[in-house]
């Protein structure tokens, strides 16, 4: 069963969302050469601690810390440590936080000074991604829609996506069902209802779409050593389509785009 919120609910939704995005905002702007990812992370703690809500990665299956911070090969789940971040590198950095009892969960990659272009082409393939994921979404579509337009972006765009992990529902826990394929055909699965909230969180990779996890149990990275993008919204269905639950409060559409 995939729940519908209230708007009750929705609004708290939002309250968790927009503290997720002001963290993520914090983090592109602290983002330079020679940070480390553990300074990010206690940054990222506070924030959300001050703002009156929890890290809800912290503790999560015994996940170590607050964000996950994923750079170059690292797709997902990488955890903060005492790494330096250089020039030229690319880094995602996973956010969650309960505000309330509810969830909000996103995910931006942000580049570390100067990148190389097709590392530049990766990231802006991912968030096309995510977007055209995003306008797929409808009361009244089927979910499978959403992977299909995910993978079309992702394949228009000369990049592969990853195919072991997906979004999920997001609610009064981080992961509800369903589980959300970042690929796939057209005209199946779950029907979208208006109040259904879920994650979409494409990865795409500039090689083979294979992962591993490294020893610490989390990090995922590409078997190839490919570099990989995130991006990640915590959503909610709309009668016309879809709202972003996870954007800073009064920041505009076009930002969203960048
Ligand atoms: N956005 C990630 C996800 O949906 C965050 C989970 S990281 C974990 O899977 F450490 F908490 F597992
Ligand atoms: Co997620």
């Amino acid at each position: 069963m995939v729940p519908r919120r209230s708007d009750q609910e929705l609004v708290t939704m939002r309250a968790a969302g927009s503290i997720v995005a002001q963290v993520l905002r914090e983090m592109e702007r602290l983002v330079a050469p020679g940070v480390t990812t553990e300074s990010l992370d206690s940054v990222a703690e506070t924030m959300i601690r001050d703002l009156g809500a929890v890290p809800s990665f912290k503790g999560y299956l015994g996940y170590p810390a607050t964000i996950c911070a994923s750079i170059n090969e690292e797709i997902v789940h990488g955890i903060p440590g005492k790494r330096h971040l250089n020039e030229g590198d690319i880094i995602s950095i996973d956010v969650g936080a309960i505000w309330q009892g509810y969830h909000g969960d996103a995910a931006v990659t942000i580049a570390v000074g100067e990148i190389e272009p097709e590392l530049r082409t990766l990231m802006h393939a991912t968030q096309a991604a995510l977007e055209a994921g995003m306008a797929a979404v409808r009361a009244g579509r089927r979910m499978g829609d959403v992977s299909h337009a995910i993978e079309k972006a992702a394949r228009a765009a000369g990049c592969e996506v990853v195919r072991e992990y997906g979004g999920h529902g997001i609610g009064r826990a981080m992961h509800e069902p369903p589980r959300i394929s970042n690929w796939g055909p057209p005209n199946v699965g779950l029907r979208l209802r208006e109040g259904m909230t879920f994650c979409l969180e494409p990865m795409l990779t500039l090689g083979s779409y294979a992962t591993k996890v490294l020893e610490d149990g989390w990090t995922v990275v590409t078997a190839d050593g490919s570099p990989s993008a995130h991006y990640e919204h915590t959503l909610s269905v709309t009668k016309n389509g879809v709202e972003v639950l996870t954007r800073a409060q009064g920041q505009g559409a076009k930002e969203e785009q960048r």
